[in-house]
Formats: C-alpha cells, sequence, structure tokens
C-alpha cells in the first residue's frame, strides 16, 4: 500500500532540471525513479513540463512538476495497492485528463508510474525486470552503441545524430559490451592520429568534425577493423537521422549544417545508396514524422533487408504505431517511456508492436540520469536491442553496468540473440 509520494527537482547530464520521485509503503520499503529528456524531441511526445520561469535553469524548472506530484497525485494515489501499476496509471490519467498530459507533466506522471513499479518489485523482493516480465524475460538485449555523435546532439559538422555499432557476433551481453568499449578505444586513437577532437556529445560518442557523414561511417569500419573484428560478421551499423529535425514543409529536407536540400524521393535514395556501400541493418527516423507516404515507399524499397526504425514518427504511442502499421511505414519501434508518460502505456505499445511482427528497440533520451529503469524494461519485455549511448558518460554506463548484473543474475537462463535480434 502507498503511504507516502513525495517529488524533487535533481539534475540530469545536461545539467538541466528533471523529475524524481520517492515512494515509500506502509510496510517501509522505499524506491525512487528519475526521468530523463530529449533534445530532439518529436512533435506528438507527451508534454515535458517545465516552469518556463526565465529567472530559473533558463525556463527549465521543473518545480511545477514536482508540486503536481506532491500534491494532486500524492494525494489521491496514497493508500492504492502499489503492484497494480494498471490501475495506478489509469489514475493518474483521469487526474491529469489532457490528451497530451499537459496538466500534470508527463515528466511528473512518468517519474510516479516508475517509482511505483520499482517499489512494487522491492516489496515482492524480486528484480525490476521480474515485476514487469515474469520469469520469461530472459534475453539480454544487443547494444545498439551510439558512438559518434552529430545533429542536435554535438556541436560538429555532422548531419547525421547517431552512427552506432551492434556486437551482433557476440556470444553474450557482456562479450558484446567489451567488443565495443575496444571499438570505441580503437575509433579514438584513430582521430587523435589524425588530430581530430575526440571530445563527446550529449550520448558520449566522439563528435569530430568531418567532411559528409558518410567520413563517419568510414571511421567507424576502421574502427572495427582495428579493434581486430571483422564487419558483418562481428558487428553491423545502425544510424539514427533524426530527420525531422531536416524536415521544412511538403516533402522537403534542409540538413542544417551540410545545408543539404533534399525531397522525400532524394533522401530514400540517398538512404538506398548507403546501405549499398556499409553494412548498415538498421535506419531510425530516416525520414520526419509527418512524412508518411515518404516512409511507405521507403519501407516498400529497404524493408525487407534493413530494419527501419520509427522514433519521432511513432512517439511510442500506441495510436501512431497503429497508423504507421496501416499505412506499412517502417518495421520496428523506438521505445522511449517519457515520449508516452506511463509504463502501462509503455507496455500497451510493446505489446502492439510483438502482435504486428514490429522489432521494439528500447531506448534513453539525451538526457539522462543515473536511473536504470530502461536495461529492466529490455530484458522485461525481451525487446533483444537496446539505444543507451557510447561506453562513456556514467549515466550511459549504468544502464550498461545494470544489464552486467541482469546477465549475473539469470545466469544459464540469459539469451543473447546476436544477428538474431532483427
Ligand atoms: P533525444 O534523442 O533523446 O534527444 O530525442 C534520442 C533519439 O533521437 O533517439
Ligand atoms: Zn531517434
Amino acid at each position: 500500500q502507498i503511504q507516502k509520494i513525495h517529488a524533487r527537482e535533481i539534475l540530469d547530464s545536461r545539467g538541466n532540471p528533471t523529475v524524481e520521485t520517492e515512494v515509500t509503503l506502509a510496510d517501509g520499503t522505499t524506491a525512487s525513479a528519475a526521468v530523463p529528456s530529449g533534445a530532439s524531441t518529436g512533435a506528438y511526445e507527451a508534454v515535458e513540463l517545465r516552469d518556463e520561469d526565465l529567472h530559473r535553469y533558463g525556463g527549465k524548472g521543473v518545480l511545477q512538476a514536482t508540486q503536481n506530484v506532491n500534491t494532486v497525485i500524492a494525494d489521491n494515489l496514497c493508500g492504492m495497492d502499489v503492484s497494480d501499476i494498471g490501475a495506478i496509471d489509469r489514475r493518474m490519467l483521469v487526474l491529469d485528463a489532457s490528451k497530451n498530459k499537459s496538466r500534470l507533466g508527463a515528466n511528473a506522471i512518468l517519474s510516479v508510474s516508475i517509482a511505483c513499479a520499482k517499489a512494487a518489485a522491492a516489496a515482492l523482493g524480486i528484480p525490476l525486470f521480474r515485476f514487469l516480465g515474469g520469469s520469461n524475460a530472459v534475453v539480454l538485449p544487443v547494444p545498439m552503441m551510439n558512438i559518434l555523435n552529430g545533429g542536435a546532439h554535438a556541436a560538429n559538422t555532422v548531419d547525421i545524430q547517431e552512427f552506432m555499432i551492434m556486437p551482433v557476433g557476440a556470444h553474450s551481453f557482456h562479450e558484446g559490451l567489451r567488443m565495443c568499449a575496444e571499438v570505441f578505444h580503437a575509433l579514438a586513437a584513430i582521430l587523435k592520429k589524425e588530430h581530430l577532437s575526440t571530445a563527446v556529445g550529449d550520448e558520449g560518442g566522439y563528435a569530430p568534425n568531418l567532411q559528409n557523414d558518410e567520413e563517419a561511417l568510414q571511421y567507424l569500419s576502421h574502427a572495427v577493423e582495428a579493434a581486430g573484428y571483422v564487419l558483418k560478421k562481428d558487428f553491423v551499423f545502425a544510424i539514427d537521422a533524426a530527420a525531422s529535425e531536416w524536415y521544412t514543409s511538403g516533402g522537403n529536407y534542409l540538413l542544417p549544417k551540410s545545408q543539404k536540400a533534399y525531397t522525400s524521393k532524394e533522401l530514400n535514395a540517398y538512404w538506398e545508396g548507403l546501405v549499398e556501400r556499409f553494412p548498415i541493418a538498421s535506419i531510425e527516423d530516416p525520414l520526419g514524422e509527418e512524412d508518411w507516404s515518404g516512409w511507405a515507399e521507403l519501407t516498400q524499397a529497404l524493408g525487407d533487408r534493413v530494419q527501419l526504425v520509427g522514433d519521432d514518427l511513432f512517439v511510442t504511442n500506441v495510436q501512431r504505431l497503429q497508423k504507421g502499421i496501416d499505412q506499412s511505414c517502417a518495421n520496428a519501434v523506438l521505445i522511449k517511456c517519457n515520449q508516452i508518460g506511463t509504463l502501462s502505456e509503455t507496455l500497451e505499445t510493446i505489446r502492439l508492436a510483438d502482435r504486428t511482427g514490429y522489432a521494439s528497440i528500447v531506448s534513453h533520451r539525451s538526457g539522462e540520469t543515473e536511473d536504470t529503469t530502461i536495461a529492466d524494461l529490455a530484458v522485461a519485455v525481451n525487446a533483444g536491442q537496446i539505444k543507451t549511448g557510447a561506453p562513456s558518460r556514467t549515466e550511459r554506463i549504468a544502464k550498461y553496468n545494470r544489464l552486467l548484473r541482469i546477465e549475473e543474475l539469470l545466469g544459464n537462463n540469459a539469451v543473447y540473440l546476436g544477428p538474431c535480434c532483427f
């Protein structure tokens, strides 16, 4: 039974305020959860409530959101059974009564939703992944590790937001993690030799100034080989274009850094060419969140051999995912709890993806905290893939370390899908 709910304003990895909520149960069990925050956010995400008081944190304070937790949410949830996450989330949706959680704030609501799930797991004496996924939760995700940053996450000349490596040739999660860290360090050595910057972007990947985006893929290829691995066999690449950031209007795109202009059709032709030249197994947001027809065309062209992931397109929203399914757009969905704002709605979106053969990839945000919920969530739903940044910056490492602990806990039952993760 929930006895007390208390929220406070803490800082995320960019030094911006975010919400942390602590739940206390009648038996004395406590648990807390902190929510992340995006930079290249989708237009259809649930609303992150910010104070807009320019005297504090440039308007980014979250005192209104913490106040909402400490008053209206706490008043209405105290006394409820903490293990009934569905009922808790439904109660908050009724209290909010807006379409996009703009009244109480998705940051306020999600912090309570997750803290309650953690408290319920703690009260039962089981790990969070087990509470959420039951005894079937055994799959450790293949990391989609973002080792070179561009776009809105880095002050460099690269337009594509994320260049990721996936250790599909590993036999276990811990082996895959080691292989990725080795490639990350090999990349640093190569960049240093070329007198390029090894300063990192928001998700911990290097952010050098490069001639063009393809050069980034060449550096990734060199780094994989320099670390002693074989492309395609040991590693494949994934990219996140975050192309909603490039969309102007009427099916036109302008890449902000290179100032190159593309129509939707030209951009699709660019992706088709790129997957011919590099071992790219997955492309996220290759087109904008409004460009349903462009998405359908690309899915038709590449969907049978490349994973096409909707992030800003779907925003973890069951209705938008259904629309994508109906129009044959994408074949995978990025899962970010704070895009939708409750754990139950997140799980509902994953269930729809499972039923319709879409892959689910559990993801961090570019602004993160030490909270490791997404590691447990990835295992709970047997997602098979996780995006949580480079092996650098502790807010990213915390998730990888949590996965190492879960893998150890599962022992012989742990499953690593490798190339079958797609
Ligand atoms: P964001 O970026 O957290 O800044 O939205 C992550 C992503 O686009 O996948
Ligand atoms: Zn994305």
